[in-house]
């Protein structure tokens, strides 16, 4: 499957508009790569053909099928480590003089980032005044994450064997089931970054992690600002670890966590 260079500028331009993801200007392999069984199994003709259906209306559910195929979902339990070091030592120990808080994983995946932070609530207790909402544009990832199901393959990427028999359930072979006490302190719900709702309130913590690299400079401006404004004053922020603010974005605080680093409003 071949895409015209035509094709390639209007499929670019649709999946920016309506994700933020911005697509380089060679990447012409990954839509055919990502697409090419796509478009047979929902008896599409041609590319040509699927860009027009998406590109109106009455393609809505085409097209956030085509998001679901053309988000990067790459994850994995407690990543990078320092974030949940910072929260266990230093936010957490605070948000529960506090009393009832609330974090929000803002671009969560299929769930590891989530539910390592539950289980990081539940080592030290503070499973019942701390919620965390999780959040993705993929309708396809947030179904998985909802089902808390994973693979020994999956669990394999940062989890470790003490956390994994204290709170997983083997299910089959291959499969074990974060607990109900884990899931329970984690509401799923789709978010656009690009359209995040005022209704939704106020966070403690936001992770907004390995997902504005996909970005134009623009819309992560875009993005940063309406993250600070859902955080509350004192606030915190973590990015992924080669990620930072842009210069025209509000100003946060940096706070050195050694290593690595986490941005704060100021109170
Ligand atoms: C590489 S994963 C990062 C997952 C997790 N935060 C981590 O660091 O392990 C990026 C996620 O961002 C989501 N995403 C991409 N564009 C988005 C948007 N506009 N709004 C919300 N989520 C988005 C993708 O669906 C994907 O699940």
């Amino acid at each position: 499957m071949d895409i015209s260079s035509i094709d390639y500028s209007k499929f670019r331009e649709i999946l920016e508009r309506q994700s933020g993801i911005l697509l380089g200007d060679n990447k012409q392999y990954l839509v055919v790569s990502r697409l090419a069984n796509f478009i047979k199994e929902h008896n599409v003709a041609s590319l040509t053909e699927l860009i027009d259906k998406i590109a109106i209306p009455s393609g809505a559910s085409l097209l956030q099928k085509v998001i679901d195929r053309m988000t990067t979902n790459e994850t994995l339990w407690f990543r990078d480590q320092y974030p949940f070091d910072f929260m266990k030592n230093a936010i957490i120990p605070a948000l529960k003089k506090k009393g009832r808080s609330r974090i929000w994983c803002a671009a969560c995946s299929s769930g590891q980032e989530p539910y390592s932070l539950s289980m990081l609530l539940h080592e030290t207790m503070a499973q019942n005044s701390i919620e965390v909402l999780a959040s993705d544009l993929s309708l396809k990832v947030l179904d998985k994450a909802k089902q808390g199901i994973y693979q020994d393959i999956e669990l394999k990427r940062g989890m470790p064997k003490d956390r994994l028999n204290k709170f997983f359930t083997h299910i089959d072979d291959d499969n074990w089931q974060v607990n109900s006490a884990i899931r329970a302190n984690v509401r799923y719900q789709p978010i656009n970054l690009l359209k995040i709702p005022y209704t939704q309130g106020k966070f403690d913590v936001i992770f907004c992690r390995n997902v504005l690299i996909y970005f134009s400079q623009e819309n992560k401006t875009k993005v940063l600002n309406a993250l600070y404004n859902s955080l509350q004053p004192g606030g915190y922020l973590f990015l992924g670890a080669s990620e930072s603010l842009t210069r025209d974005c509000n100003p946060l605080e940096m706070v050195r966590c050694n290593p690595g680093l986490v941005y704060q409003k100021s109170e």
